[in-house]
């Protein structure tokens, strides 16, 4: 090996060293990747409730589970109808907690946390002009 090329080796494994090196650092400091439906990727539960809850999981079927009373003809649109019974003056706990709950009673271990990093934009979504916060919500698919 000539004197220059054995230079070459030396500089090149120092330039590896270092990248390598930036890389630990840059690892060991980078914040996670924010997840943002509708905002840093696109948005898989554009209508809310009913893009997620389709097939065998419908919010029907999921109410059936919990044995839900019938809601007859009273919901046309989810999770908007739902509030016709689930309000304040009726007694009934409202909308705002039983989505909330249902999601996020079980912490990290729920599933909408492990299987859908548990964000609010699945749900909500966020005017990035305005700043509105408005409540997803699309026709039942029952
Ligand atoms: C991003 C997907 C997603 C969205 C949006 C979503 N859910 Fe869910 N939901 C889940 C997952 C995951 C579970 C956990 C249970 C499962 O999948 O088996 C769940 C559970 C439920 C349950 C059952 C809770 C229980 O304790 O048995 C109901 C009822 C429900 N969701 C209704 C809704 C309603 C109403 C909305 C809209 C306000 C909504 N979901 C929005 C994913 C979603
Ligand atoms: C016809 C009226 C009516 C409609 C419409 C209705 N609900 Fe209910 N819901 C009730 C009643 C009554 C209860 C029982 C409340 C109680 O036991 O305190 C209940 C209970 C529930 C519970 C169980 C709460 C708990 O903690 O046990 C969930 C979850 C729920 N409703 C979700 C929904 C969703 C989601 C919708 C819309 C898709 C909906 N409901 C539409 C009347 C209704
Ligand atoms: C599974 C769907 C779902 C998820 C996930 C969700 N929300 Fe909601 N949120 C709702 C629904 C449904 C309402 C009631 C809307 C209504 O009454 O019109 C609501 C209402 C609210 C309200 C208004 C409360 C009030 O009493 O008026 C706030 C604030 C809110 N959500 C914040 C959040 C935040 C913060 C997160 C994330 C940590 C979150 N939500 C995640 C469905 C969801």
């Amino acid at each position: 090996m000539t004197a220059r090329s054995a230079w070459r080796v030396a500089s090149i494994s120092l330039l590896g060293a270092a990248v390598l090196l930036l890389g630990a650092t840059a690892h060991a400091a980078d914040p996670p990747k924010a997840y943002l439906p509708g905002i840093t990727s696109t948005d898989q539960s554009p209508d809310g409730c009913v893009s997620c809850h389709t097939g065998d999981k419908t919010v029907k079927k999921m109410l059936d589970a919990l044995k839900h009373r019938d809601m007859k003809d009273m919901v046309k649109s989810v999770p908007e109808d739902c509030k016709s019974c689930h309000n304040e003056e009726d007694g009934l706990e409202p909308m705002t907690l039983i989505a909330h709950s249902m999601h996020y009673a079980k912490g990290s271990k729920s599933e909408f946390v492990t299987r859908h990093q548990g964000s609010c934009l699945h749900c909500h979504a966020v005017s990035t002009g305005s700043g509105h916060v408005t409540v997803k919500s699309g026709p039942k698919n029952w």
